[in-house]
């Protein structure tokens, strides 16, 4: 498969005929079957970053077809990475010999919604001297801002200034290692000081970093290169900086969110799906909640299958965290299943101030969720005394009948599309675009689980 080619993100995803904006979703059919689960979106795009540190070529595999690969792949190569498909199925091979400064207005044209852009900084600014970021993108979950992201960029000494459409930074001697402690365990900018601190001078101390299985992978890759990082108890990491880095082989984890939300699928339409590539060990949390819902599993080396085992299903109370928390990108397509679970469940999500939004189309289907500004069912979290509608009660069962839906973003799209599935009578689910950004040939999976829908 030519992966690079392909991916590029203004070309179609998949077949040209799956490119239509809406689907004409025929719901109330069980979806049964097998689908496959490539590398993970929220690693891949941070392993094909990382890959600008080095001196040499690298070798990805287990990369998925999906839109954020695309657009990073665009923006390695407007810095002067070579990336061209491996030899193997879903592989990339990424050449940074020949890094150099891209055009502002290339990047802004490229970066298109995603935020991966700010990862760049600390790899260009060790490679060139100087990044420029655009406004970000990304999903409209909260306001996600970078406030984080700059201010550990200026404790390694960048200069960064802020320019009418994005962030010029500059770092006008070699970054120096240096001790941080983030407000919150935030995976981006976790991702950020380890990407700057492999090659500043000398010694970087991290607390309260996120350790979520695709930062682990990602500090895998750059051991792999030749960095020295520690991870110790309670969120410390160490990382002892480098003069050079070399490239690197590895295969990706697979994609636990994906996973998740084919699992969530299986449960709301009272199916059967087995998803090959699953991982035990990166789902622990998911899985037990999915067996307290009342899924059946059933868990192999090489995937898990997921399944409605008939009966009715649980309520639950849960809340989202860092890892090993319930990951907040479960949460939307599990709200989904809780419409037809029996009594009250109550949701806490603490990762994002507005990740409830793609509720209002779940109860236009007929679901009954109460959206509430207090922390319910848990500990008080940041959100809790602000104007935040981050706690949800889902009241259920509810038959959910078709409707007219508009995707919000990536994930509440894909629980759009799992309530489509599970409704009685036909929905169109428009602006499915967006859901290429993070599952790959999602149309191909629906055919093979038995999905009715029209294009
Ligand atoms: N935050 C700040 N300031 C910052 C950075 C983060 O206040 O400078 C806040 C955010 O607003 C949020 C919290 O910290 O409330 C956590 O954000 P984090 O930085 O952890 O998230 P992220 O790195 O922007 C990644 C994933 C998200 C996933 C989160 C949490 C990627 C590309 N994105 O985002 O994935 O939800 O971690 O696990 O890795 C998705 O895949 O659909 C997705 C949104």
């Amino acid at each position: 498969m030519e992966v690079a080619r392909r991916l590029r993100h203004d070309e179609p995803m998949s077949d040209p005929a799956h490119t239509s904006d809406t689907l004409v979703v025929h719901g109330g059919v069980p979806l049964r079957g097998t689908v496959t689960v490539r590398g993970a979106k929220n690693f891949v795009s941070k392993a094909m970053v990382a890959s600008l540190l080095g001196e040499q070529p690298s070798r990805l595999m287990n990369v998925p077809e999906i839109r954020d690969v695309a657009v990073v792949t665009g923006l390695l190569e407007l810095h002067g990475v070579e990336v061209s498909p491996g030899t193997g199925p879903c592989e990339l091979l990424l050449d940074p010999r020949n890094v150099e400064s891209a055009h502002v207005a290339d990047i802004d044209a490229h970066a298109g919604s995603s935020r991966i852009p700010i990862l760049f900084c600390g790899p260009l600014l060790h490679r060139l001297g100087e990044a420029f970021i655009p406004d970000l993108g990304g999903c409209r979950i909260g306001d996600r801002p970078i406030n984080y992201h700059l201010d550990v960029l200026r404790r390694f000494g960048a200069v960064v200034d802020k320019m009418p459409h994005g962030i010029a930074l500059r770092a006008p001697t070699r970054l120096q290692g240096t001790k941080l402690e983030l407000p919150y365990p935030s995976v981006g900018t976790t991702e950020q000081v380890l990407l700057t601190a492999v090659r500043a001078e000398g010694v970087t101390e991290l607390r309260n970093a996120a350790i979520e299985p695709e930062i682990m992978d990602l500090i895998a890759v750059l051991q792999k290169m030749g960095a020295i990082i520690s991870v110790d108890t309670d969120r410390a990491v160490k990382i002892e900086g480098v003069d050079r880095l070399s490239g690197f082989t590895h295969r990706a984890l697979p994609d636990r969110i994906e996973a998740a939300s084919w699992a969530c699928a299986a449960l709301a339409t009272g199916g059967d799906i087995t998803v090959d590539g699953a991982r035990q060990l990166e789902m622990m949390t998911f899985l037990n909640v999915f067996r307290k819902v009342g899924g059946a599993i059933d868990i192999a080396d090489d995937g898990i299958r997921f399944s409605h085992p008939g009966g009715s299903l649980e309520s639950i109370v849960l809340e989202t965290a860092v890892h090993p928390g319930f990951m907040t990108d479960w949460q939307q397509p599990l709200v989904v299943a809780l419409t037809q679970a029996n009594g009250l469940s109550i949701v806490h999500e603490t990762v994002y101030e507005n990740r409830f939004g793609f509720t209002r189309a779940l109860r236009d289907m007929g679901a009954q969720i109460q959206l509430y500004r207090e922390c319910l069912g848990g500990l008080p979290c940041r959100f809790g005394l602000r104007n935040f509608r981050h706690s949800a009660v889902v009241s259920g069962p509810t038959k959910l009948h078709g409707a007219d839906i508009e995707v919000p973003d990536l994930r509440g799209g894909f629980s759009h599309l799992i309530a489509a599935l599970a409704a009685e009578g036909t929905s169109r689910v428009r602006g499915i675009g967006l859901i290429d950004r993070g599952y790959e040939h999602f149309q191909d999976k629906l055919d093979a689980l038995g999905a009715r829908y029209d294009r």
